[in-house]
């Protein structure tokens, strides 16, 4: 008779075990103590925000909503979580130059290099750049002989004399936003890159 109870005990305690397991992508499954699950504080990234979810379970009485409900009514479509403001720089990185294409005078006299100048892998790595984003146009020294340039006349000979005195700045800014006939490269190429560019521009001219 014990033992007949306990297997029936037994028997049910299994069934809701299997039951509680059963869950889809709507329904997570019973949850034991539901109050650990749900949080209070606002969920950046599990936004709730059918205010009767959860209702059959309990309801908020200061709010009338349902258990699950985790949305902030003050932001804009009760977002929990707000996209960075436009122009929002990322921790780490540099605060960017405000510039524009119209600002080469400005850029050549003051954007100075961030790279330490006595570091061989900025010329090393800056000639690959240069080879990949500038030889085609420009030839491999400069010298306004790349295979763009043999069809195409108004490339710039980087060794001619109005050029040798320019800055490292004033390299970079051409890069990023183009001149005249040059298109922008800043979309492509990252800021380390177009100084590291700038300076084997530089270097091609000192031993040209
Ligand atoms: C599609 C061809 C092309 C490519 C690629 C190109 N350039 Fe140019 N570049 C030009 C032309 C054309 C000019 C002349 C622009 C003008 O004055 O109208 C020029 C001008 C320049 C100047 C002189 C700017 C001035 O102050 O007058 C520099 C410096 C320069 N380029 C550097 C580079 C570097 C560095 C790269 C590689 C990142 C590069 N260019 C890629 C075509 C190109």
């Amino acid at each position: 008779m014990r033992l007949k109870r306990f297997r029936s005990l037994g028997i049910i305690t299994l069934g809701v075990f299997i039951a509680s397991c059963a869950a889809g992508i709507d329904d997570t499954g019973l949850e034991y103590a539901p109050q650990m699950y749900h949080s209070t504080p606002y969920e950046p990234l599990t936004q709730i925000v059918q205010e009767d979810a959860g209702s059959w379970l309990d309801s908020n009485e200061a709010d009338e909503h349902g258990e699950f409900y985790n949305s902030n009514p003050y932001n804009t479509h009760a977002m929990n979580m707000r996209e960075p403001v436009a122009n929002t720089v990322r921790r780490g990185e540099p605060l960017p130059v405000r510039l524009t294409v119209d600002d080469l005078e400005v850029a050549a006299a003051t954007l100075m290099s961030p790279l330490d100048s006595a570091d061989l892998d900025v010329l090393k790595k800056g000639k690959a750049l240069y080879t990949s984003y500038c030889k085609h146009c420009h030839g491999e020294k400069g010298n306004a002989d790349g295979l763009v340039a043999e069809k195409y006349a108004g490339v710039a000979n980087l060794n001619g004399a109005a050029y040798l005195e320019i800055s490292e700045g004033h390299i970079f800014h051409v890069i990023t936003y183009g001149k005249g006939l040059m298109g922008a490269h800043g979309s492509q190429i990252s800021s380390d890159d177009r100084w590291r560019i700038a300076r084997y521009v530089k270097e091609l001219q000192n031993n040209n």
